[in-house]
């Protein structure tokens, strides 16, 4: 016994010594094992507790469990100030050096402006719908009224899926004017596409703005993209006039671009609306371009053809559409002058929004 007792603290104090110079955590993980591991020197003299008479265990097995947790709150120690070295630079610092700073990211001009005009659509009651960039003639066209001879629909300014000509047996199944036809396929030329896949999937009333990209064989210059965006609007219900489109025109640019906002409203033709208009718009902006007014998109009351291919009783109920582009609204804005701009994705250029 008196032996046993003896043992303990010049073992233990052997052990603190051995763990206090470990160089690193490995060493100091191999030190561990080597006396508190399961074959380690002090576990051993912990099984020769068991030898001990039953009067002599309880002094006995105090005092080596005191030892271990003494080896165990240095091992602890030590690991930390191990690891806190480790993480310590080994090369001089100067703490007194500013901080990086990590580049935050930010959204796209044009994704700030469809997101401004969103929400000023929101605070009146609009809600978001969506629909295919790549659509059919009967989406694109024929339901909005326009006829198979009108020029936005030749070749040169839509991007059809087929370039030499449809091949109608292996087409998508569509409707014209009630009957079933095969259906060539194409890039949306306007976001209207959107309205008649809308009236069709609900009954009225409807309120709602469409944002998307739309597609038109156009060569890239100044003012023109082969893919830009739009917003479309359509609010059909019963009673609902030009004054309330007017209304809401002029409420969303003023929410837009500030107060001094004027909309004007000058005569036009769109197929899928009647009486049909483009709108103007002027600020101190556009006074400073030199101008009076600039022409900033079209509207006009849904054409009562347009509400018998969706099958709204257009004795019942009234409409407005308006379609705009935002890439205008946002070259507007930001007073940019080459729509291009926009789609190179050069940081310089996009940093300033
Ligand atoms: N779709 C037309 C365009 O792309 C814009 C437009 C005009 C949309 C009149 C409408 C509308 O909804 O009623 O130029």
């Amino acid at each position: 016994m008196a032996g046993f007792l003896d043992d303990i603290e010049p073992l233990k104090q052997a052990a603190l010594e051995e763990l206090n110079a470990a160089p690193d955590g490995a060493a100091l993980e191999q030190t561990k094992g080597a006396w508190i591991g399961p074959n380690g020197k002090f576990t051993a003299l912990m099984k020769q507790l068991s030898t001990l008479t039953k009067e002599e265990k309880p002094a006995a097995g105090k005092l080596v469990n005191a030892a271990k947790v003494e080896l165990e709150a240095a091992l602890g120690a030590r690991r930390e100030a191990l690891e806190l070295a480790a993480a310590l630079p080994t090369r001089p610092t100067d703490f007194t050096l500013p901080g990086r700073r990590r580049a935050l990211g930010k959204l796209h001009p044009l994704t700030q402006v469809t997101e401004d005009i969103v929400r000023a659509f929101r605070k009146i009651g609009f809600a978001v719908a969506d629909g295919p960039e790549i659509e059919d003639e009967y989406h694109c066209f024929d339901a909005l009224n326009t006829p198979a001879d009108h020029p936005a629909r030749d070749a040169q300014d839509t991007f059809y899926l087929s370039s030499n000509g449809p091949d109608h047996s292996s087409l998508p199944l569509g409707e014209v004017g009630g009957t079933r036809v095969r259906q060539p396929r194409l890039l949306r030329t306007h976001t209207s596409s959107v309205q008649i896949r809308v009236m069709k999937s609900q009954p009225p009333p409807v309120r709602i703005i469409v944002p998307g990209r739309v597609y038109r064989r156009d060569n890239a210059d100044a003012t023109h993209n082969p893919t830009f965006h739009q917003i479309e609007g359509l609010y059909v219900d019963q009673g609902v006039t030009v004054g309330d489109l007017k209304g809401t025109v002029e409420f969303v640019f003023q929410e837009l671009m500030g107060r001094d906002v004027k909309i004007r409203f000058r005569p036009h033709y769109f197929s899928y609306t009647e009486p049909s208009y483009e709108i103007d718009f002027t600020n101190a902006l556009v006074k400073k371009m030199g101008k009076d007014w600039l022409e900033i998109a079209g509207c006009g009351m849904v054409h009562p053809q347009v509400f018998e291919n969706v099958g709204y009783d257009p004795a019942v109920w009234t409409g407005w559409a308006f379609g705009f582009g935002i890439e205008r609204i946002a070259m507007l804005r930001y007073g940019i002058n080459d729509i291009r701009l926009f789609y190179e994705n050069d940081v310089r250029f996009l940093r300033n929004f």
